[in-house]
């Protein structure tokens, strides 16, 4: 006992007194040694987080296991245990593989002849190599940041170099090469930040919007303490940052940019990180997701609405939640009649790369200057700090606002420049008033002929009510060959599919319903109704109609790369399906869902969710399609009863196949059946294991509470994917097909859940554990003995009764 004791307390000594946060020309430091800042908050050293490969990076100390903060070889890995990092006398820190490979080394931003160079990990966790004699840095870790951004660190331009100082993404939660997002400055007008996704270059990805002082205009938890301040430090052809202080010397936070490219603060606690700053991470954070003078409100359904005395440019498109053509002034701008300006609050600020500021000038005078300059739209302070300072003012419409939810400071004030009503404005209002009554009377009467007439309302009626575009007979036909047996694409819920290439160009898919069908005429009529009225990017397009005699078609945008099913489940196909892309379908499928569920104006409940539904476009975007059996929810509604149970066996849930009782909750089932599938590559019904007689939900639970979940993984994906992702995906999967609908989360947390947030609640049982045997099936209901019989197939019609 004694010696141990002894051991410890020499060990510990040696440890402490071996601490140095210095490397001299010439020394070296081996896999397992460290150096540590002086303040001992950060250690320089070899770690891993993947496999067997090696990284030298600097960690936080504080927290367990570590924080890493920065890696020096992120693009080139280092096998093994045996590297080695050398500081040369020339004052540039080597790293060599075991083989005396130089892998990665430090580029000096300057040559300086005649150093004396010292290589010292600073108490900022910066890592710097500096001229002993006059103090100059010549190299520093912070000019090369990660995706971590810590208190001191620059993010910005450097005018005269031309640097550009962005965050970079890992890869995944435990690989820290680069990944697909980035962070980044736009210099054009007001400084900002935005994220860029490096797979699609052509747009933001997210604004994360301009700095106030407190933190970033829209961001959550700012403004709520004053422990740190973000700064835009702006020296006209020298250089442009954001930097940010912590004001409180004991506090300690660092910013970072996941590998699903969400920007976070965080705040250490008596050594665990607490989340100080939160990014939302929802439909508003799409960019200019409600176009020009539009604010975006998660609260809201739909999300977008105009901003006082607006109204959307184009109602017809605005009411079918198509917002990209935005708002515009109710009163239009009148030079004659001058202007005045309303104030909003608790808004993002808009967009900021066609503004100007000055960040000494009062709010009066902001205002003088915006009233004089005929293409400021509005102006708001830059800084929020001490009851606000500085002048920001915009030249443009302004895109890109959400309203900041109830309870929560995040968002600022913004003046908008209106016109004064004129006297015609005073008119119009007066006219609204003596014409009422003529007004209802006409209404009245066109409600009741609008009324005759809906009573014999057939398809074609149907589709123009809608608006769709129609199609001659003759260009679809001449589209597809004359339907020729080479351009049919399958089959669909109610007719056949076709492929077609319009004369003038461009591909569609063309739906056409059965002529002898009369089932199928209610689903077209309903595929129709519900379709055109969406518009999201993982649904499919709904293109026009085309009615002609007895034949209905519906002609969508066609789909390059098939359904999910056709390369989910095909031997030579499936491994086209890396797991990032698996893992984009998925993100895709939730997204187009919650949409359906919660922020389309219809709220829709799909009701036949299944890989062979899910159609892939040319970048492998998922779209959800087939809309034959979906019903629309009223607000109030949140659950509905029908004695004619529809769907796909393998996907239905267990209260909806057993009572025919419907609800979102029984979409979320089939999303969990489908993200099981997606993850094993293997379909739900007709699965068998040599094991057991379990289905694939039985088999994924099995190796779940066994802890092996990873056994489920799909041979296919070779080793395309990380445990991390993969573990998510199964866990939210096992969620979704609860036994219980009410265990089951709704499609909002499961997007938070895929994005990396949200607890991950440890799911119970799944509803169909195992595969229903023939009897069970008999005692269940004689409904589900039909639904044994008929396999594959969407189930139309199938009385409870
Ligand atoms: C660096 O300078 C300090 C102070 O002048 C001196 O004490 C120290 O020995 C120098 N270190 C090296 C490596 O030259
Ligand atoms: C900013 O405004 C102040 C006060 O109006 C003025 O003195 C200063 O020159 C302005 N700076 C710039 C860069 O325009
Ligand atoms: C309005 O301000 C912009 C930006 O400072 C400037 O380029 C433009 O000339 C101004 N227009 C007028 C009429 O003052």
């Amino acid at each position: 006992m004694i010696w141990f004791y002894c051991t410890c307390a020499l060990l510990f000594i040696l440890k402490t007194s071996s601490a140095v946060d210095t490397l001299l020309p010439n020394q070296t430091l081996k896999d397992g040694d460290t150096i540590v800042s002086a303040n001992e908050f950060f250690e320089l050293g070899f770690f891993s987080r993947y496999r067997n490969v090696r990284y030298l990076g600097i960690w936080f100390k504080k927290v367990d296991k570590g924080t890493v903060v920065w890696v020096a070889n992120r693009d080139v890995l280092l096998a093994g245990f045996m590297g080695m990092l050398k500081f040369t006398d020339k004052g540039t820190l080597q790293l060599f593989s075991g083989n005396n490979t130089l892998i990665w080394s430090s580029q000096p931003s300057k040559t300086i002849a005649n150093i004396n160079p010292v290589a010292q990990l600073l108490d900022t966790g910066n890592l710097v190599i500096r001229d002993n004699v006059t103090g100059d840095f010549i190299w520093q870790s912070f000019d090369h940041p990660g995706n971590t951004w810590l208190p001191g660190m620059k993010i910005g331009v450097d005018l005269v170099t031309g640097i550009q100082r962005n965050l970079t993404s890992w890869k995944s939660r435990g690989d820290p090469s680069p990944g697909s997002y980035t962070v980044s400055m736009d210099i054009n007008g007001f400084p900002q930040l935005y994220i860029a996704n490096m797979k699609d270059k052509s747009r933001w990805h997210r604004r994360v919007g301009s700095a106030n002082g407190v933190g970033f205009t829209g961001m959550r938890g700012q403004g709520q303490s004053g422990f740190y301040e973000f700064e835009t430090v702006y020296k006209t052809r020298e250089e442009i940052y954001i930097n940010f202080t912590s004001l409180i010397n004991s506090s300690f936070s660092r910013m970072m940019l996941n590998y699903q490219g969400n920007f976070r603060q965080f705040v250490l606690n008596s050594s665990k990180w607490e989340e100080y700053i939160t990014p939302f991470q929802d439909e508003c954070e799409i960019y200019g997701v409600c176009g020009a003078y539009g604010s975006c409100n998660i609260n809201n359904s739909p999300v977008c609405t105009c901003l006082e005395g607006f109204e959307p440019k184009v109602p017809k498109e605005w009411s079918a939640n198509d917002w990209s053509n935005g708002c515009k002034h109710e009163i239009p701008m009148n030079n004659e009649t001058g202007y005045n300006f309303s104030k909003f609050s608790n808004l993002k600020l808009p967009d900021s790369r066609d503004t100007w500021f000055n960040s000494t000038m009062s709010l009066g005078e902001c205002e003088k200057v915006c009233t004089g300059n005929v293409s400021c739209t509005a102006y708001a302070n830059t800084d929020i700090r001490d009851g606000g300072s500085g002048c920001l003012m915009w030249f443009s419409e302004l895109v890109d606002m959400r309203d900041a939810p109830q309870g929560d400071d995040s968002g600022q004030d913004i003046y908008i420049k209106m016109a004064n009503p004129t006297f015609g404005d005073k008119k119009k209002t007066h006219l609204k008033v003596t014409f009422p009554v003529v007004f209802v009377v006409v209404l009245i009467t066109l409600g009741l002929i609008l009324y005759a007439w809906k009573k014999k309302k057939n398809s074609h009626d149907i589709c123009e009510d809608l608006e769709l575009p129609l199609f001659s007979l003759d260009k679809i036909a001449k589209a597809t060959g004359n339907f020729s047996i080479n351009n049919k694409l399958g089959q669909g819920g109610f007719g056949e599919v076709y492929k077609g290439v319009l004369e003038e160009g461009g591909e569609i898919a063309v739906k056409r319903l059965s002529k002898t069908s009369r089932q199928g005429l209610v689903e077209f009529q309903n595929e129709a109704m519900c379709i055109a009225k969406l518009q999201h990017r993982n649904l499919v397009k709904l293109l026009g109609y085309c009615a002609h005699g007895d034949e209905m078609m519906l002609i969508y945008e066609y789909m390059p790369n098939k359904s999910l099913d056709y390369l989910l489940f095909d031997e030579n196909n499936s491994s086209l399906l890396d797991w990032p892309r698996r893992n984009h379908i998925i993100n895709g499928i939730a997204r187009g869902l919650l949409y359906l569920h919660q922020d389309s104006v219809l709220r829709i409940i799909h009701r036949d969710l299944k890989a062979s539904n899910i159609l892939l476009d040319s970048n492998m975007n998922a779209k959800i399609s087939d809309f034959g059996l979906a019903r629309m929810f009223k607000e109030y509604e949140t659950e509905a009863n029908t004695n004619k149970v529809v769907g796909t066996l393998g996907y239905i849930s267990p209260e909806y196949a057993a009572n025919g009782n419907f609800s979102a909750k029984s979409d979320v089932f089939s999303f969990g059946v489908l993200v099981l599938e997606i993850v094993s590559g293997k379909k739900n019904r007709g699965f068998t294991h040599q094991g057991h007689h379990d289905n694939l939900l039985g088999h994924a639970w099995r190796l779940y509470k066994e802890a092996r979940p990873l056994e489920l993984v799909d041979a296919a994906l070779g080793d395309s994917w990380t445990a991390s992702e993969v573990l998510q995906a199964i866990h939210v999967g096992l969620s979704c097909v609860q036994h219980h609908a009410y265990d089951r989360p709704n499609m909002s947390s499961v997007v938070h859940m895929l994005g990396g947030d949200g607890a991950l609640p440890v799911p119970n049982q799944p509803g169909y554990y195992a595969e229903l045997t023939k009897h069970e099936v008999e005692s269940t209901s004689s409904m589900l003995l039909l639904l044994g019989s008929v396999n594959d197939f969407t189930i139309t019609q199938l009385d409870a009764r």
